[in-house]
């Protein structure tokens, strides 16, 4: 159903907290119409992880189930969303001899194939080449090195890994419904498709997905990705130290959370209050907000503090002048965007899908970036596959192995 002559797009995001399968077709450049939504809470994942093969199973069909009845189309095959902290990345260099004639796009794979040399443990899978830039005879700086004359190709990719029995168990919760994985994707890959501008991506951003489990970093300089993390801390830590602190169950303490929470303990009044029942009363107790923000500040600055040295070791800190893109569902914390600009000291804006056309009603929250970026993604393989632009070109190596990469080069020949 995703096949390159079908405009039809599938995107399954299994998240920690909820699975959401989106069905889309593609109309024009660049646009879509959402016919489908299947939004499951979901059960068996931790951090990212299957934990209960079973139950996640389940929660990914049922998500599948609901998106194929609101879409009326069977799902064949779909974009899946990976996270977790047993993803790693690295970049690595890949060099060719030419001989001075003209580049093509064997040497280009070959490229990136040397650039995959890089010592990956056989317990390891390579998710995503990303290609970063060209050389060509010791000049730097070249996009697109087919059909330039040179004796020497050098490429810098971006290597994304992960835990190939995390990946395996994915791929099988997901082909127990019937569903083939065309390609896995980083959730900050995806998100990153549907919240950065060009303007963002060309100057220097990180994209910050916090979600229910995991916070995930992607940085784009130049237009295109030079460094992914995902760290296993979310709002569902939040969720935690605040039925830890105030000694309320986990359900309850996710609910106050998101009726009352808030990022900063100093802007809070301390007049403001509100009840609830704990463990031990059973007569309603009043709590003060800012106790509750008090608890919620100190794991929220811990979350950016994290990114900022994430940040930091990529050695890419000082090249960020757009600052920091903020989403998934923990984005929606008040106050959040005045923690994070505190600690990181750069810009921070909160963004979620925007302009949607079709069943949208719920996808316009930050929660589902990954989700509708998958979307994208997919759009943007199958318009790389009919013809070639710039703004492809962090795509068409974005596949794992050599077959698929030499038939996505050869797709984007003139
Ligand atoms: N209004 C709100 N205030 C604070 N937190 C919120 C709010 N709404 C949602 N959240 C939190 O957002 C988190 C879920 O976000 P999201 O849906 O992006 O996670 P996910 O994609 O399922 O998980 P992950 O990407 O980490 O695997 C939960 O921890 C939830 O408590
Ligand atoms: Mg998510």
């Amino acid at each position: 159903m995703t096949a390159m002559d079908e405009p039809i797009v599938v995107g399954i995001d299994i998240g920690t907290t909820k699975v959401c399968t989106l069905v889309a077709r593609v109309e024009g450049e660049h646009s879509m119409r959402i016919l489908g939504v299947g939004i499951e809470p979901s059960q068996g994942i931790r951090k990212g992880a299957v934990v209960d093969l079973a139950a996640a199973t389940q929660s990914v069909a049922r998500s599948i189930e609901k998106a194929e009845r609101s879409s009326g189309l069977e799902i064949t095959s779909a974009l899946v969303s990976l996270a977790g902290s047993h993803v790693s990345s690295v970049n690595s260099r890949g060099v060719v001899g030419i001989s001075g004639r003209v580049i093509d796009q064997d040497d280009v794979a070959r490229a990136l194939e040397a650039a995959q040399a890089v010592a990956i443990p056989h317990n390891r899978e390579i998710i995503h080449v990303i290609q970063r830039g060209f050389d060509i005879d010791g000049q730097d700086g070249i996009r697109m090195p087919i059909g330039m004359h040179g004796f020497r190709l050098e490429v810098e990719a971006h290597i994304i890994t992960a835990a190939a029995a995390t990946v395996e168990n994915l791929r099988q919760c997901v082909s127990a419904s019937g569903v083939e994985v065309s390609q896995f994707v980083l959730n900050p890959l995806a998100s990153g498709e549907v919240v950065l501008s060009e303007t963002e991506r060309q100057m220097g951003a990180v994209v910050c997905d916090i979600g229910g489990g995991t916070t995930d970093l992607a940085i784009y300089i130049d237009g295109d990705v030079w460094h992914t993390s995902v760290t296993a801390v979310g709002g569902n830590h939040i969720t935690a130290d605040i039925a830890a602190g105030l000694r309320l169950p986990v359900s309850q303490a996710e609910e106050i959370k998101k009726q009352h929470g808030f990022a900063v303990e100093g802007e809070v009044g301390s007049e403001e209050t509100f009840t609830v029942r704990t463990f031990s009363d059973d007569k309603p107790v009043q709590v003060s907000r800012k106790e509750l923000a008090h608890i919620i500040e100190a794991r929220v600055e811990e979350i950016f503090l994290l990114a900022l040295q994430e940040i930091k070791r990529s050695g890419y800190d000082g090249l960020l002048p757009a600052g920091m893109v903020l989403t998934g569902g923990t984005s929606l914390l008040p106050g959040i965007k005045s923690l994070a600009t505190q600690v990181l000291g750069f810009p921070v804006r909160i963004a979620k899908p925007e302009n949607l056309v079709g069943l949208t009603d719920q996808l316009a929250s930050p929660a589902f970036s990954t989700s509708v970026g998958l979307l994208y993604w997919a759009m943007l393989m199958s318009e790389a596959g009919s013809h070639f632009s710039g703004r492809d070109s962090r795509v068409k190596g974005a596949t794992m192995d050599l077959n698929t990469l030499k038939s996505w080069l050869k797709r984007l020949l003139p």
